[in-house]
């Protein structure tokens, strides 16, 4: 393969204008192979729009001036599942179940993060080490929970009906899986060898989000190979374009959908498609449902909902003043900024839509990218070798998904219980790990059985499979029993205790 001498040229004269021209160092040892992929590469990025990104990310996090106009969000603009009657309750879920038993919900999956933290090299949904009594990886939790919606909004569309079962067409539930270079094929082939956990593999949607290259602490990009600029994915923000470029929003459209729950991949407690903030949002008219809750401490990493100039938004807890993050309110007792963000979002179709074609038109910029001061490995210009930085020694720049709600016409904010729905595992050990997750599971599980009337007796981790139960329903039959604790997959599997 001969590159033609005059492409060459306009690529290498496009990165000198742009100052970028130290990517063609090793130019001279490449073969003509390996040349030939990393021009495909270069001309994939606009050097000029790239250094431009880079100067206003970086200009961006200086400045912290619009702490002085920021403002928490005032209590009446948040809704709450533990304030709400249960007649509020059983109407938002009602309206929920309906949308879904017709079709109308698709969840999305963030997948496309690198997990870093967990120090894993798999694609988090895969993570095996979780040491859950069933040994299920986060993917299959999640796969499961969507079989056992299907279902229940099958039944709830069988009664309102007055039909029988067998007469009402099954449910879907598209699963949509945003991966990203770093988790796609791993992903892929995972759920594929385990044969979708029992969904239909029509039903499952995998799209890939796109990349921006690394850049070191100048502003030059960095290089991962001798041909090859290093990236990193584009946040997950990098969502609402990878949705229109994948084709996936018109799949949905043509499907019917018109809400979709947006969720981050490592929330063991992760109410998929969940009805009542589904039907939160029908209820409220919202194109944007943001579930939250309080942080546990001030340093908690989570983003925070807030306004600024009268619009939404969320600050990230890494850019958040920690001063404000701090902040008490002497007659509450409680943070200031308590509206924790978790991840977790229903969104109208029709906004994922605007957005969309916002970004066709204006481009994908029109979002701020944020930066992240980070550990990158690179081939070292002067010596060619492939080198482990041990501090941070660039920075990797992202889009974040929340940065679209000031384009919500209307936003709502529903306010749900941690011990419900949310325990993220983001670390190998301590907080917010996998032994943190497995314990709030096996909490849950026992609450519900509680709830249903019966007892666990034993020390061993509790765990329901979805399949067996959502969110706590169908249950009744553990009423007045004890249970000897163990992973329940169906209910042959209890073992009652007889006193
Ligand atoms: C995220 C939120 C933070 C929130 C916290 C709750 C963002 C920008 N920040 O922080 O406000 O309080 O979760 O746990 O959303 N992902 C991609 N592609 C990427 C990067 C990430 O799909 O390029 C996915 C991840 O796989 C994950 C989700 O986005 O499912 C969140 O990413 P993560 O890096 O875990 O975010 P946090 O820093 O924990």
């Amino acid at each position: 393969m001969i590159q033609d001498n005059t492409r060459v040229a306009a690529v290498r004269e496009r990165y000198k204008a742009a100052g970028q021209d130290h990517v063609f160092t090793f130019w001279d040892e490449l073969s003509e192979r390996e040349r030939e992929s990393f021009l495909l590469q270069l001309e994939s990025f606009d050097p000029v729009a790239l250094n431009i990104t880079y100067a206003q990310a970086t200009a961006f996090s200086k400045n912290t001036v619009i702490f002085a106009d920021l403002s928490p969000l005032d209590p009446s603009e948040v809704q709450s599942t533990l304030t709400a009657t249960s007649e509020e309750k059983d109407e938002w879920y009602t309206l929920g179940m309906k949308a879904i038993a017709n079709n109308q919900a698709a969840v999305i999956l963030l997948a496309g993060g690198q997990g870093t933290r967990l120090g894993s090299m798999l694609p988090k949904g895969c993570y095996p080490d979780i040491g859950l009594p069933s040994h299920k990886t986060l993917f299959q939790i999640q796969a499961e929970r969507i079989f056992k919606l299907q279902e229940l909004a099958r039944m709830d569309r069988a009664k309102r009906s007055g039909q029988s079962l067998d007469s009402v067409p099954p449910v879907v539930v598209p699963w949509c899986i945003m991966t990203s270079g770093s988790t796609r094929h791993q992903a892929e082939v995972f759920l594929r060898e385990q044969d979708y956990f029992g969904l239909s593999a029509d039903n499952i949607i995998i799209f890939e989000q796109g990349v921006i290259p690394c850049f070191d602490k100048e502003g030059k990009f960095l290089l991962d190979q001798k041909n090859t600029i290093a990236t990193s994915p584009n946040g997950n923000g990098g969502l609402y374009w990878a949705l229109r470029r994948e084709g996936v929003l018109d799949e949905l459209a043509k499907r019917g959908v018109r809400y979709a729950h947006c969720y981050s991949v490592d929330n063991i407690l992760i109410k998929i498609g969940d009805p009542i903030g589904i039907g939160h949002a029908l209820e409220t008219g919202a194109d944007v449902t943001a579930k939250a809750m309080p942080k546990t401490r001030a340093t908690e990493p989570l983003g925070m909902i807030c306004r600024l100039g009268g619009k939404i938004k969320v600050v990230e807890y890494s850019e958040m003043d920690p001063g404000l993050a701090a902040l008490i309110d002497d007659r509450t007792g409680e943070s200031v900024y308590r509206t924790g963000y978790i991840c977790n979002q229903i969104c109208s179709l029709d906004l994922l839509q605007k957005i969309s074609g916002i970004l066709q038109n204006k481009g994908q910029d029109t979002l701020p990218y944020h930066p992240a001061l980070k550990r990158i490995p690179h081939v070292d210009l002067r010596t060619g070798l492939f080198v482990h930085p041990e501090k941070p020694n660039g920075v990797k720049l992202e889009l974040f998904i929340f940065d679209v709600f000031p384009l919500a016409e209307r936003f709502a904010c529903l306010e749900v219980e941690r011990s419900r729905e949310f325990s993220p595992m983001k670390n190998a050990t301590g907080l917010d790990s996998p032994s943190t997750c497995r314990r709030d599971l096996e909490r849950l599980h026992i609450r519900w059985i509680g709830e249903a009337g019966g007892h666990v007796e034993g020390k061993a981790i509790e765990q329901i499979g979805p399949r067996l139960s959502y969110a706590g329903e169908g249950l009744e039959w553990v009423k007045g029993k004890t249970i000897r604790a163990g992973a329940l997959e169906s209910r042959d599997d209890a073992l009652f205790i007889k006193h």
